[in-house]
């Protein structure tokens, strides 16, 4: 069996939603301490919903494929809907991540999230 998905594949090779978004209202960044990987989201969000995202991935395939893929499953969705997102969902949207690679998943969803909880500061904020 070969070690990544066809799907992995595909989203590492063709990501969607890639780059940088000037105008949005939710930026989360996160990173992993062992691996080096960076992971930044960006969320256009209006009326609860998120309209737009965008990311920037500096890591590995995994990672890139696990961005892409999250990017995708939240794209339209409400916020409330998106606050859901779990690793396992992207790895499994992804057909599978190898064990030790399960990590690159989390780093997607904690990028989400983080991307969230800014857009709900901002909005605390008043900004
Ligand atoms: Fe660390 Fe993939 S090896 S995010």
């Amino acid at each position: 069996m070969a070690l990544y998905s066809d799907k992995v594949m595909d989203h590492f090779l063709h990501p969607r939603n890639v780059g940088m978004m000037e105008d949005a209202n939710g930026v989360g960044e996160v990173g992993n301490a062992k691996c080096g990987d960076i992971m930044k989201m960006y969320l256009k969000i209006e009326d609860d919903t998120i309209q737009d995202v965008k990311f920037e991935t500096f890591g590995c395939g995994s990672a890139i494929a696990s961005s892409s893929m999250a990017t995708e499953m939240i794209k339209g969705k409400p916020v409330s809907e998106a606050m859901q997102l779990t690793n396992k969902a992207v790895a499994e949207a992804l057909d599978g991540l190898p064990a030790y690679k399960m990590h690159c998943s989390v780093l997607a969803e904690e990028a989400v999230q983080a991307a969230l909880a800014d857009y709900e500061k901002r909005k605390a904020e008043g900004r």
